[in-house]
């Protein structure tokens, strides 16, 4: 959630190298950004500044800074209010060690109190000001003892101290050119450079000065200086991590052109799907391959039940998962909140089969659902977008949707990617357990590999019609979305994209629940967008459309302004609704992929319509690793 990013090496200036990397992590936390630098004099020097990045560039064009090793910080906040004094870095009271952290330190006020007692005084109302104070303590008892403990030795014994989760990058003026991470919970990332170290919480931070990082793992600290990295673990034990090389192009993570990183993210769809899928099937087999499974297809065939937990955007490809793997696989499955999953003992075993949608892979409450499930026995699947996410590692299989950075906090291209790799998972299972015939799948195989063909054509035709409707109705108030059986996810995901970017009130709901309460909303101010896609050769997904259109003549009936999503060569829908946007036809189970591209779409055009900053809505973080 927190945005982390330290440099130490032959540079002379070091502020670019950091602010730079620091505004490529932007989207992980935007409260207030900070940055401390050592090297050129006796001391450490901070400077801070309360909201975007920008802020605390004018801050240091008023107040230059220079030396050769420093650590900076962008803030989400969870402890204290986003000011100044609260931005980190965070110092203990000599001022001589600086911290930056990610993360909550769930036993903040015990220490605050034991510190206190001895004397410490504490300036912010953060945790994280507790980890500098420990570190001072653990130096200045063994000092006073008779020991001059090294940093990382002092940080060690200090974090052995916190319960919660950190990811934690800590600099001392005694030890110039040093920088200790360590990291329990959320990422952290080491760069490898020549004659220079970096690092980060995520790659885009360090990934235009190296492609060579180690991934920490929870319990591992690294210490950087100019000359190389030591990794060891809490105990100070050596640990020996592989170094990745990573391919991304840093320009993958650019706007390229595109006035917003979430239009450049919807208008890469195509892309992310294809890849997606393509490596992963075989239209000669018919099959679906997936790797990077340590899931037998025994287990996949005798598993009683699924398991699915994941958040916000996740959660709803979580509900449309369970369409297609009870359709196609016809095995039973449970769909959560993460967030919600552990506090209700759920019923999982080591016969039911855990699967968790994150795109980020470091949610902290889908975590939590994994580790549930699998100290209850089940094994678990992440479908997830970061190569070596938390969730990947732990998980005993993964898929990762190939959709490349998404900066936007508004997941779009992750969201249908991970469309496409349920229904991978779901087809896969159901082919091991004998419930599609080969041409069934073969079929199903050859609609999948013409989807992205078909989602750039409904990207280039909806644009300018999303763009002419954001300008009848940017000044609403409430939105309805409307979807039956596997389109009422799409409602939902509809209604989160505008509430979430535009911070109008919308709300998504199943079709047929309107008559039980929500009709009441209804008036001739009420825009009520109809998730009201059909595949013609499919009776009951027509048979599910007539109700839809029935819904429909419920709202007009009531004056309510209907705009629906429809397939092309439907004319029924012309008539009853006041504005029609078409997709192509797909299979059932395909058409959500199609379904949610204009509800993107909408969503982005009334957001930049109303002024709103879509890339960073407030109150918002691209990874949530809090519960
Ligand atoms: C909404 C959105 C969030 C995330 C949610 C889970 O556009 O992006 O609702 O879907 O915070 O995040 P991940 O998928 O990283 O677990």
């Amino acid at each position: 959630m927190c945005g982390i990013v330290g440099y130490v090496g032959k540079r002379k200036d070091v502020v670019p190298v950091i602010i730079e990397g620091l505004r490529r992590l932007e989207y992980r936390g935007y409260d207030s950004a900070g940055i401390a630098i050592g090297g050129l004099s006796d001391g450490l020097e901070l400077r801070r500044a309360p909201g975007k990045l920008r802020r605390l560039e004018e801050v240091i064009r008023e107040r230059p800074l220079e030396g050769t090793y420093g650590i900076g910080h962008t803030r989400w906040a969870t402890h204290g209010r986003p000011t100044e004094e609260n931005a980190h870095p965070h110092r203990d009271c000599t001022g001589r060690i600086v911290v930056v952290h990610n993360g909550i330190v769930e036993n903040y006020l015990a220490l605050k109190h034991e510190l206190t007692a001895k004397g410490h005084k504490f300036v912010t109302e953060t945790d994280t000001e507790i980890i500098a104070h420990l570190i001072e303590q653990e130096l200045h008892e063994a000092k006073d003892a008779g020991n001059a403990l090294a940093l990382d030795e002092a940080v060690r014994r200090a974090i052995r101290r916190l319960a919660g989760a950190f990811a934690i990058g800590v600099i001392s003026a005694d030890e110039p050119d040093t920088i200790v991470a360590a990291r329990n919970g959320p990422p952290a990332i080491v760069g490898l450079g020549d004659g220079e170290n970096f690092m980060a919480s995520d790659v885009p931070g360090i990934l235009h000065h190296t492609r060579d990082l180690y991934f920490l793992e929870d319990g591992d600290m690294a210490v950087l200086k100019p000359e190389g990295v030591r990794l060891m673990d809490f105990a100070g034990k050596p640990v020996e991590r592989k170094v990745q090389r990573i391919q991304w192009d840093p320009i993958q993570a650019e706007k390229g052109g595109y006035k917003h990183f979430m239009l450049k993210e919807i208008f890469e769809q195509g892309r992310s799907i294809r890849e997606t899928t393509l490596s992963r099937i075989s239209l000669d087999s018919a099959k679906v391959f997936l790797s990077e499974m340590q899931i037998t297809e025994e287990e996949f065939r005798s598993a009683t039940k699924i398991n699915i937990a994941a958040c916000g955007t996740s959660w709803h490809a979580a509900i449309a998962g369970k369409f297609m793997i009870e359709r196609l696989a016809r095995v039973p499955v449970e769909v959560d909140y993460a967030s919600e999953y552990r506090y209700r003992d759920p019923i999982a075993d080591p016969h039911a089969l855990g699967l968790l949608i994150s795109q980020s892979g470091e949610t902290a409450d889908t975590l939590a659902a994994q580790r549930e499930m699998m100290a209850k026995g089940s094994k678990t699947v992440a479908i997830c977008n970061v190569v070596g996410a938390a969730l990947a590692r732990e998980a005993q299989g993964t898929i990762y949707t190939h959709a490349g950075p998404e900066i936007g906090v508004a997941s779009t291209k992750a969201f249908t990617a991970q469309l496409v790799a349920v229904f991978l998972f779901a087809l896969h299972l159901a082919q091991v357990r004998g419930s599609v015939t080969e041409d069934e799948s073969r079929h199903l195989l050859e609609e999948l590999i013409a989807l992205p063909g078909k989602v750039r054509d409904v990207l280039r035709s909806c644009d300018a019609e999303c763009e002419r409707l954001a300008r009848v109705y940017s000044s609403v108030t409430d939105f309805l979305f409307l979807g039956r059986g596997i389109h009422y996810p799409m409602a939902l995901e509809g209604a989160l994209k505008l509430k979430e970017i535009s911070y109008i009130h919308a709300e998504g709901y199943p079709a047929g629940e309107m008559k039980h309460g929500p009709n009441a909303l209804i008036d001739e101010k009420l825009p009520v967008v109809v998730v009201a896609t059909k595949d013609p050769k499919d009776a009951g997904s027509c048979l599910r459309y007539e109700k839809t259109l029935s819904n429909i003549q419920e709202v007009t009936a009531r004056s309510g302004k209907v705009i629906a999503v429809a397939v092309h060569g439907d004319e029924d829908i012309a008539q009853v609704a006041d504005e029609v946007i078409y997709v192509p036809a797909a299979p059932e189970l395909l058409l959500p992929v199609l379904d949610v591209l204009p509800l993107q779409l909408l969503a982005y055009h009334i957001a930049v319509r109303r002024g709103c900053d879509v890339d960073q809505p407030r109150n918002l973080a691209k990874s949530v690793t809090v519960e």
